[in-house]
Parts: C-alpha cells; sequence; structure tokens
C-alpha cells in the first residue's frame, strides 16, 4: 500500500490579550491626516421653479466663503435694483475653501428655473441628464485602463445633495414639483426646502410642512433620511431626529446686512413690521440646513451617493449593456473579477460599436436601393412615355398617309433641297 501522505502541522491560532500598546488606535489618526491632505469634495445642485431665490440662497450658504473670493457673482438686490438676472443655463461654480487647515473642494450647480414654459412636463429632463452624465463620467474614470484619475478630487463631479426649491404656497405640492422630485430622488439625495419663508407666518410654514410631507409620502418621493445605525452615539440620534422633524426646511435668503436697534448687524430682509433674521433659528431653518449640510452630514451625503446611488446607476448601465453582476460581490470586488468585468465591458462597447456600424451599413444600403428602385422607377417611365409618343408620332404619320393615298388635296406642297417634300395643312 502507498505510504499514507504526511499530515500538515496543525497550526495554532494564539490567542492573547495585548496588555502593551501596539498602536492600532492610531488607525483615526492615520485616516485623518491622509483625508486632511487629500482634502474633500463637495458637490450641491438647486433645482425649482423660476425665481424662488435658489441662486440668493447658495450665495447665502457660503458667503464667507465665496462672495469674498468674488467666486460667485451676486445677483442678490443689493440696492441695485429690481432686476435680479435669471439663470439661464445650468452653471457649475467651484471654489477651494479652507477651515483650520481642512481643504474643501465645493461645487455649486445653479440649474435655470423652470417654469416659465408653456410646457413643463419635461422640466425635468435637463437636470436628470447633467446628474446622470457625472454619474458616466465617473463609471467612464472607474473603468479607464489607468485609474489614477479617480484619486484626483476633481473626478469626483457626481452631484452630492440637491437641494429642491418649493414655492412658498401654503397649500400642497405643485403637480410640476411632484413630477420633478419623483423623477429625481433615485438618483439624488434629495432635500426639499421652502423657499422664500419669510412670506408666510409661523403657523402657515407649519401646516404648509405638514402638508408637504404629505404629499411626499403619498406620491413615495424618496427624500434625504439620514440612516439610523447601531454605533450611533445619542448626539447623532439626536442631530438625526432634529433634521428629520424640520424637513422640509423654511428657507430664508439674503445678503444684505440690517441694523438691529441695539445696534447689532445681522443678514436678514426687512419689513415694516421688523426684521427676518437668516441666521437666527427662531425665524428660519437655515442655519439647520447649513449645519446639515456642512457640520453634521457632508459626509453621509457623500457616502450615500457612492454607495447606494451611483451602485445602482451603475448596475442599471451595466445591466442594460448586457453584463450582469451578483449584487454582494459589490463590496469587495477581487482584481480578477474587476479585469473580467472591465474585458466584458470593453467587448460590449465593441459589440455596441460593431451593431452601431452595421445598422448604419443597413441603413446606408436602404437608402442607395431606395435610389436605384427610384431612377429605376423614373427611367421606365421615360421609357413609357417615349414609347406612347412615337406611338403617337406613327398613328398620326399612319392617318397623313391615309389621307394622301385617298387622293385627298393638301394645302402646299413644298419641295425641299434634297427633292424632299413636307405635306401639312
Ligand atoms: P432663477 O435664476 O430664475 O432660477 O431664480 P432664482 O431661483 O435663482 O432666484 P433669485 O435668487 O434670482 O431670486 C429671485 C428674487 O427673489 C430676488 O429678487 C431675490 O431678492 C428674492 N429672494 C431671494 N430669496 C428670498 C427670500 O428668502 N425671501 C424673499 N422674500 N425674497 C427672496
Amino acid at each position: 500500500t502507498p505510504a499514507e501522505a504526511p499530515k500538515p502541522p496543525v497550526k495554532e491560532i494564539i490567542r492573547k490579550t495585548i496588555t502593551g500598546y501596539v498602536g492600532f488606535a492610531n488607525l483615526p489618526n492615520q485616516w485623518h491626516r491622509k483625508a486632511t491632505a487629500k482634502g474633500f469634495a463637495f458637490n450641491l445642485m438647486v433645482c425649482g421653479e423660476s425665481g424662488l431665490g435658489k441662486t440668493t440662497l447658495v450665495n447665502t450658504l457660503f458667503a464667507k466663503s465665496l462672495e469674498d473670493q468674488g467666486v460667485l457673482p451676486s445677483k442678490v438686490d443689493k440696492g441695485i435694483g429690481p432686476e435680479v438676472p435669471k439663470t439661464v443655463e445650468i452653471t457649475n461654480i467651484t471654489a477651494n475653501i479652507e477651515e483650520s487647515g481642512v481643504r474643501c473642494r465645493l461645487t455649486v450647480v445653479d440649474t435655470p428655473g423652470f417654469g416659465d414654459y408653456i410646457n413643463n412636463d419635461l422640466a425635468w429632463r435637463p437636470i436628470l441628464d447633467n446628474v446622470e452624465k457625472r454619474f458616466n463620467d465617473y463609471l467612464d474614470a472607474e473603468n479607464a485602463p489607468t485609474r489614477t484619475q479617480l484619486r484626483n478630487l476633481e473626478t469626483d463631479k457626481r452631484i452630492h445633495a440637491l437641494l429642491y426649491f418649493i414655492q412658498p404656497t401654503g397649500h400642497s405640492l405643485k403637480p410640476i414639483d411632484i413630477e420633478v422630485m419623483k423623477r429625481l430622488c433615485d438618483r439624488v439625495n434629495l432635500i426639499p426646502v421652502i423657499a422664500k419663508a419669510d412670506t408666510l407666518t409661523d403657523d402657515e410654514v407649519n401646516t404648509f410642512k405638514a402638508r408637504v410631507r404629505a404629499d411626499i409620502e403619498h406620491h413615495g418621493i424618496k427624500t434625504y433620511k439620514p440612516e439610523e445605525n447601531d454605533y450611533d452615539d445619542e448626539d447623532t440620534i439626536m442631530e438625526n431626529r432634529e433634521f428629520m422633524a424640520k424637513m422640509p426646511f423654511a428657507v430664508v435668503g439674503s445678503l444684505t446686512q440690517i441694523e438691529l436697534p441695539g445696534g447689532r448687524r445681522v443678514r436678514g430682509r426687512k419689513y415694516p413690521w421688523g426684521v427676518i433674521e437668516v441666521d437666527n433659528e427662531d425665524h428660519c431653518d437655515f442655519v439647520k440646513l447649513r449645519e446639515m449640510l456642512v457640520r453634521t452630514h457632508m459626509e453621509e451625503l457623500k457616502d450615500r451617493t457612492a454607495q447606494t446611488l451611483y451602485e445602482s446607476y451603475r448596475t442599471e448601465k451595466l445591466m442594460a449593456m448586457g453584463i450582469s453582476q451578483d449584487a454582494s460581490v459589490f463590496k469587495e470586488i477581487s482584481p480578477q473579477a474587476k479585469l473580467e468585468e472591465e474585458r466584458q465591458l470593453h467587448e460590449a462597447k465593441l459589440a455596441k460599436m460593431e451593431n452601431e456600424m452595421k445598422l448604419v451599413f443597413a441603413q446606408k444600403v436602404a437608402e442607395k436601393e431606395q435610389k436605384l428602385r427610384q431612377s429605376e422607377e423614373e427611367l421606365y417611365a421615360r421609357h413609357r412615355e417615349m414609347k406612347e409618343q412615337l406611338e403617337k408620332q406613327k398613328q398620326e404619320i399612319e392617318q397623313k398617309k391615309i389621307r394622301i393615298e385617298a387622293g385627298t388635296p393638301t394645302m402646299e406642297v413644298k419641295t425641299g433641297k434634297r427633292g424632299k417634300f413636307s405635306l401639312g395643312r
């Protein structure tokens, strides 16, 4: 009998409680150092009907950082006159801002307000196209042979949050708002805000908020909700609750500095009955919105964009190209699987190109055939016509011949040079 194969030595796992300092407690610091050195990028989009104060609000939100740098063209009425220029196309405004040594590349995407056109049915189209194009560009960067671009902050142009401006009507949501939000909510972290909240009283704001929340629920619009995790601490839980309680944020935008009776200068809007302060939490939710966007939830908004919204776009796109993917492998993709996926993607692209070329070829052949058929028909028609003409001439000559033979006197007989003669009446 063959000798039995030697058994591999049993490896024992050594379980010990570490008494000394190893150093992995420093991991968060390592991460912090790296992240700070690299910097952060945040892309915010604003959208909604025309004249609801979108540009004014982003100016107000990042006023100190952007206005001072002259990056955001201010179009708020700072006594310049009643004419405030409209946003007419999707505009990107990018600024590198720094706070306590932390660098952030902030991009604000201002979209033209809709509602001005007779047909607003497709108002969402350019906005959704823009959001998806950003996903697509990122997907291309991921699938590029060299993926070094991905380390560049500028490559990530994906929209991390979208502020949707609702007109402060005091009634319910308009059909256009419902349509646009429905179309966008699967692709962006949708944060609805009630615009120009200073035009409503506190009670009206609360009633309107309740109606908007009910409408959103009723129409199945998925707005951004902070994620609840088991490891969340008290502060995070409180912050998330406050966030949900304020939704949709009632905001007021203004860069105008107003001097209050006590001499305090505030940003706000002045009315005969008093001043609405932008930065006062008792007056509006502007501060809460800014805190949520910048101080407490920026990273979560980015995470959700990358891990949920972009992932589902990516899956849909790859599926549409005929590449099926097991959702469970998203988290940990082996290099081999990645290569295989890239190969498939490349092949799918080639197949698509081939198909397109075939289509173009078939179309060209069809066009040529059509032209040939047409000229053939024309040729036939001409041939028929000539035949008919000849037939007619033949008949005429026949008749003339009969007349001559019958001896009918003709009116004139001309003798030609070559002795020929012609007959005519
Ligand atoms: P489009 O470019 O057409 O999309 O407009 P927009 O939504 O960017 O509005 P914009 O910021 O140009 O503001 C339009 C007008 O509303 C300006 O006269 C602003 O001064 C005024 N406005 C902006 N925010 C507020 C606000 O919170 N309350 C009030 N009452 N007026 C505001």
